[in-house]
């Protein structure tokens, strides 16, 4: 399976999203991560203004929202793939179904509390799954170690599909998370809280073999 790594993105403005990615800028990732956030589905916002994604990358949005089906019309232009929750009030195929006419890819992302049973009747409609490995809604949020047995359960029923996991992902908890069966790794304040990006993004490329 192919391995990435890839950054994640809270913002609260646009001078804010441009910091950070400008902070990414120094490692150069294939792929950013971007945590969209609407105050109900989690309780804080991120990515709720009319916002420019700087051209050089590309990215997933993940909607942390309660009308992924919305946000994905309105929104689709610049963003590469999509990421709905299984928990969000929109019906799961519509959201399926409008990304591929948009010619977008598509991933399913479960809360800790989702029992991994349910998202199966998914599993052959998308391109990924995201474990959520934090409660979402915002950076640093402590890694619950009970979604391993989750990630290996899916590793199971699905052998070739991409798993992401989300939050909490260090050089350590990455290692216990591919020996899992994840081969995509999000990560927010191990980067953003780094002193020396670089040097971080190396600790984290080196846990990958
Ligand atoms: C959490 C977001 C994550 C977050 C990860 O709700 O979905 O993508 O940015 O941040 P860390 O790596 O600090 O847990
Ligand atoms: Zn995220």
């Amino acid at each position: 399976m192919k391995l990435a790594i890839i950054p994640s993105i809270i913002a609260r403005s646009q001078k804010e999203l441009e910091e950070r990615t400008h902070k990414l800028s120094f490692i150069k990732p294939t792929y950013m991560h971007l945590d969209v956030m609407d105050g109900t589905f989690v309780k804080r916002t991120s990515l709720e203004f009319p916002f420019i994604v700087p051209k050089s990358y590309a990215c997933e949005a993940h909607l942390m929202v309660r009308n992924p089906k919305g946000w994905l019309v309105k929104n689709h232009a610049q963003i590469d793939s999509f990421i709905v929750h299984y928990e969000s009030e929109t019906h799961l195929h519509e959201c399926i179904k409008l990304a591929k006419h948009y010619k977008k890819k598509i991933g399913v992302a479960l809360n800790p509390e989702t029992d991994d049973e349910d998202s199966t009747q998914y599993l052959k409609l998308i391109d990924k799954v995201l474990i959520m490995t934090v409660h979402p809604g915002k950076y640093g949020s402590p890694f619950l170690p009970e979604m391993l047995e989750k990630i290996r359960h899916i590793r199971k029923l699905a052998p070739k599909l991409d798993i992401e996991v989300d939050g909490g992902v260090t050089p350590e908890t990455l290692k216990l998370c591919k020996h899992a069966g994840a081969n995509q790794f999000v990560i927010g304040s191990f980067l953003q809280n780094a002193s020396d990006i670089k040097v971080a993004w190396n600790k984290l490329k080196n846990s990958l073999v």
